[in-house]
């Protein structure tokens, strides 16, 4: 081994140096056939005589053409657009008294592999589409893999595993145009949401701004259903995970979402490689919430029902860990694509709850990837391997890697003298826990409060900022505005009248349709930590334009970058053409973008700089073009002293957020924190 591969291997955590014995390089190295021949000719087929047929025998020709036509597999059912990358996950606080589970042991780093992922668009959608988000976490332990699935909310649309396959043919586009793609703004998504009331909860998230992430980097996860800590006297207690991303939760506005799904429908991925590439690591607290057993009938909402959440106020969240992202993926086909998840891969200490939806889930991710991969070894797949040891019977199967050089392959056995061995849960065996079951044969839900449908919806709507709540109606009335049945409309605004009256009567209003005839539940709880506005700001990262022609202010220009370089940003030099532009003092400067490439819902912030160009009337109207975009999203801008006059004061704006650097000594420093608030809600 090369000295280079030795030194990165040192480095390496367990899974990498796994993945290294199937990382293969084929740059640089004579072509070959799939089976080690080298290839004389890959251009032009074998044929007999120059203008006569192509041979059978041409066999080189043959592999291509047939290998190429099978290149695909069949896209995951739901959660089909995806992107994964790798990371360390460390435990910080010991959960000794509640779990046995190892890798939340303090100190104990467990490599991971995370896949972000859309719900209902297909592998070729956009990321910013209005959807469910999902959150897989892989986590490769010394006791074999966790998978722990997540979602950017903390409720599911539905209590019962039965329903997933309805409410997933509501949400995907309509059957027979397969339109429209990627988006719940149609007849049948609603028809779903008013028929089945336990969904008002998760649709009033899913509308909400977390519906519209403005990164991987700053959405929480939720693994939503209760799962059961086990330490080792086998005392039980009830969890709930979340994960926190370091930066806050921030969102897009809809109109961003909706533009940017055209302009750049890669621009979550491109966000995270961007990030990693920079070397600024995405981080995320993992934290928990737990419930002892004795109290498991305690709250106003049943435990066991995943279209609730449990309020931090009632069941604060303790931080145990942290996981950060920090290595892009090495192919997209073998890492994301043939990753699989499954609620069951458990490790010892963390057990299923009777929670109907996770009881469903447990059987139905390994049935899909089986019909995915066409072959009961998909675990085998390097990205889907454990890092830890693998002794079983199972065999064969299609496309079986290892080489199994047992003769006894069944259990029990005496030749073998009864191996591979069953392990005693001492010993680290993985054992069920013994919770007590009674009852009888029934299709009843577990108790009367799944019925409760819209509390926990209205202490949403309560806890939401007035920007938040106008959000949240505009995005549902332009949801259910696409709606083209008068009937469903009216339903949803009937439905939503449960929840809240003045957002129903308002919703009625823009859709059409008459106000609603129900009455909101007497629910008044809130909670701060569902309100956006409340979590991290930081201007760390953020995306910012430089829009600059000739003749800019080199200095004042610097100054700028330099703080903008303290936050980690991500720059881009945006000009009339991609020609260096230079400034009066003489510096020069390459753009990145120009403004044919690049459009302002992009950027988290404009510097306008300003300057001299070729066709000043087009710079000019570009340079507006931006500005009135970013003022009217609400985003920091930064001005030039030599750009104020694409500053459009009137009576009526009150210019928030808007930092000129005319006279202004504190400028760099100003403009890094407007970059941190994000949005101006008060502009106008
Ligand atoms: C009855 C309820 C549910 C059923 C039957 C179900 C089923 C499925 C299926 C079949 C897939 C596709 C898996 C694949 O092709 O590899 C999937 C993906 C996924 N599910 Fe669920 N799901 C349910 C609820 C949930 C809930 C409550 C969560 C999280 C809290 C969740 C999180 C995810 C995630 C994150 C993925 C994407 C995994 C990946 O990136 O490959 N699901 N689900």
């Amino acid at each position: 081994m090369d000295h280079d591969k030795q030194d990165n291997q040192m480095h390496q955590n367990k899974k990498d140096r796994q993945l290294d014995q199937f990382r293969r390089q084929n740059t640089g190295n004579p072509m070959t056939d799939i089976n080690g021949q080298k290839v004389a000719n890959d251009q032009k087929t074998l044929r007999a005589g120059k203008r006569g047929p192509l041979l059978m025998q041409d066999f080189h020709f043959y592999k291509k053409q047939s290998h190429f036509n099978r290149e695909r597999i069949p896209e995951k059912v739901v959660h089909a657009r995806g992107f994964g990358v790798h990371g360390v996950f460390e435990a910080t606080e010991s959960l000794e008294e509640y779990t046995m589970a190892k890798f939340l042991e303090p100190g104990t780093k467990t490599p991971v592999f995370v896949r972000f992922s859309n719900f209902i668009g297909n592998r070729g959608s956009k990321d910013t589409a209005v959807d469910i988000r999902g959150f897989a976490t892989k986590f490769y332990t010394e006791q074999g893999n966790y998978d722990m699935l997540a979602l950017q909310f903390p409720v599911f649309i539905l209590a019962d595993a039965m329903k997933f396959m309805d409410v997933t043919h509501a949400a995907k586009p309509e059957p027979r145009q397969h339109m429209p793609q990627a988006t719940v703004a149609h007849d049948n998504f609603w028809d779903y949401v008013v028929s089945n009331p336990e969904s008002a909860h998760m649709v009033m998230w899913v509308m909400s701004m977390r519906g519209r992430p403005r990164s991987w980097r700053m959405m929480e996860g939720y693994p939503i259903n209760t799962f059961r800590f086990i330490n080792k006297e086998g005392k039980s207690t009830f969890v709930r995970f979340i994960w926190k991303p370091k930066l806050g939760v921030h969102s897009l506005m809809l109109d961003e979402a909706n533009i940017i799904g055209g302009v750049d429908p890669d621009f979550h991925r491109r966000d995270i490689v961007e990030a990693i590439g920079n070397g600024a690591f995405p981080e995320y607290e993992l934290c928990v919430q737990l419930i002892d057993e004795e109290d498991e009938f305690k709250f106003d909402f049943d435990i066991l029902d995943d279209t609730k959440f449990w309020p931090e106020e009632e069941v604060p969240p303790k931080v145990v860990g942290k996981m950060t992202l920090n290595r892009l993926m090495d192919n997209f086909f073998a890492e994301n694509e043939q990753s699989a998840f499954n609620p069951s891969n458990l490790v010892p200490g963390i057990e299923f709850t009777n929670d109907p939806v996770l009881q469903g889930r447990s059987f139905a991710y390994r049935d899909t990837e089986l019909h995915r991969h066409h072959s009961a070894n998909y675990e085998e797949l390097p990205i889907n391997r454990p890092i830890s040891d693998v002794n079983h019977n199972l065999r064969d199967s299609y496309l079986k890697y290892p080489i199994e050089q047992d003769s006894v392959h069944f259990h029990n056995n005496m030749q073998a003298e009864n191996t591979p061995a069953e392990v005693s849960p001492e010993e680290g065996g993985y054992e069920n826990y013994p919770g007590q079951v009674e009852g009888h044969v029934t299709r009843e839900h577990p108790s009367e409060s799944f019925q409760d449908y819209y509390s926990q919806a209205r202490m949403f709507w309560n806890s939401l900022s007035m920007p938040e709540k106008q959000d949240l109606v505009d995005s549902f009335s332009f949801h259910v505005g696409s709606v083209k049945n008068k009937d469903i409309r009216q339903k949803t605004v009937e439905m939503f009248g449960n929840v809240d009256t003045d957002f129903a009567t308002m919703l009625a209003e823009n859709i059409g349709v008459e106000p609603p005839q129900t009455a909101h539940v007497d629910y008044e709880k809130s909670s701060s930590a569902l309100s956006q506005l409340n979590t991290p700001h930081s201007a760390w990262t953020s995306r910012v334009a430089v829009l600059i022609g000739d003749e800019f202010n080199g200095e004042e220009l610097k100054k700028v970058l330099d703080a903008l370089a303290g936050v980690k940003a991500k720059v881009d030099i945006v000009s009339e053409t991609l020609a260096p532009v230079k400034g009066s003092d003489g510096l020069e400067l390459t753009p990145t973008q120009t403004f044919l490439t690049v459009h302002p819902t992009l950027y988290d912030s404009i510097f306008v700089a300003g300057g001299k160009a070729k066709n000043q009337m087009k710079f000019d109207q570009a340079v507006m073009d931006f500005f009135k975009m970013q003022y009217m999203h609400m985003k920091p801008i930064a001005v030039s002293a030599d750009a104020e006059q694409y500053v459009l004061q009137t009576e009526d704006n009150n210019m928030e957020g808007v930092v000129l650097a005319s006279a202004n000594p504190e400028f760099a420093r100003q403009y890094v924190d407007a970059l941190a608030i994000k949005r101006f809600w008060d502009r106008t």
